[in-house]
């Protein structure tokens, strides 16, 4: 079996069984790899940066699978080391590889917002990307109480790109809230800039075509801060997990965009090129053979529903945004 997992103006990411990665490929082209056809996406000029994003690495959980009320279904098996270390392992050491300008964590840094848990996932992502590193919490981080990772709003820049950060958590509660104060600061960042500005944060926005599984945004805020966001042309996207799925759809215009989780099928990690005139997205998979070796154990996970629900098309992977709306 094998899957085209995404491909980008340059490059394509084919997963049969290994993880096969190839870039220096030519825009608007056919090619054939590992059996498989594809066309590579319209070209996004000189690149300028490119920025990485992992959510949902889930330090600290130590099984998963539950549905319809029953036992847990997976877990690391005897002699294995903790599902969370080692899909964070490869997606860190994957990361690295592509030498990204920023890494963006989005939430559910933790199974259970431990400080142990918390530390585990700072030590490994801050220890290979140092002051690249920009992260933020989500609803496992904080629906204990504990307070941690939850600046409001982070603007960071890279070449020919701004960042918007938001937490979107908020203590004791799973669904996501974004405040007026937050809403104001990012348009104010986005109209600031001279460059396109991505926003990102944990919870994807409940707005009318989500069709979330879990809660997102709630309904109140997350219309509001939709709206706010389409009005502004230089915003090109807006990019969360949460979900555990890829999923791409738009409000008004405006490109909402869903990773899945890397803590397990398919262990995907997120990377935007950013170039003189576009910006490519892409999704990867962790490629250690350990990791590879835990992800398709967990695509039969929920009845064998997971692996299509996690997965999406190609189009959920893959795609290519303008510098201005
Ligand atoms: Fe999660
Ligand atoms: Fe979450």
């Amino acid at each position: 079996m094998s899957e085209v997992v995404s491909v980008s103006s340059t490059s394509v990411e084919i997963f049969d069984g290994t993880v096969y990665r190839e870039d220096g490929l030519l825009p608007r082209t056919e090619y054939e790899r590992r059996g498989m056809v594809f066309t590579t996406g319209p070209t996004i000029g000189e690149r300028l940066a490119r920025i990485c994003t992992t959510n949902d690495v889930h330090f600290g959980e130590t099984e998963c699978g539950k549905f319809g009320g029953g036992p847990a279904q997976f877990w690391s098996l005897p002699g294995e080391r903790p599902y969370p270390t080692v899909m964070n392992e490869s997606v860190v050491m994957d990361i690295a590889h592509m030498e990204p300008d920023l890494v963006v964590v989005r939430g559910d840094l933790t199974n259970a917002g431990e400080p142990e848990e918390y530390d585990e996932f700072f030590r490994m992502y801050h220890g290979a990307f140092g002051d690249r590193l920009c992260h933020v919490r989500g609803n496992h981080d904080g629906y204990t109480g504990r307070e941690f990772a939850n600046t409001p709003v982070q603007v960071v820049d890279a070449p020919g790109i701004r960042i918007v950060l938001l937490d979107t958590a908020r203590e004791h509660q799973s669904f996501g809230c974004v405040s007026d104060d937050q809403i104001d600061t990012t348009v104010a960042a986005a109209r600031a800039a001279s460059t396109p500005t991505i926003v990102m944060g944990h919870h994807p926005l409940d707005v009318p075509g989500a069709d979330l599984p879990a809660d997102g945004v709630c309904v109140d805020d997350a219309e509001r801060f939709a709206r706010a966001l389409a009005s502004v042309r230089s915003i090109v996207a807006y990019s969360a997990g949460h979900t555990h799925r890829c999923k791409r759809y738009e409000y008004a215009g405006l490109p909402l965009i869903e990773t899945a989780a890397v803590k397990d099928f398919p262990g995907a990690f997120g990377r935007y090129d950013i170039g003189t005139s576009g910006i490519s997205y892409s999704v990867h998979r962790a490629s250690s053979s350990e990791a590879v070796v835990w992800a398709e154990r967990t695509r039969a996970m929920f009845d064998g529903f997971y692996g299509t629900y996690a997965y999406g098309h190609l189009h959920d992977r893959s795609l290519t945004l303008p510098l201005e709306r």
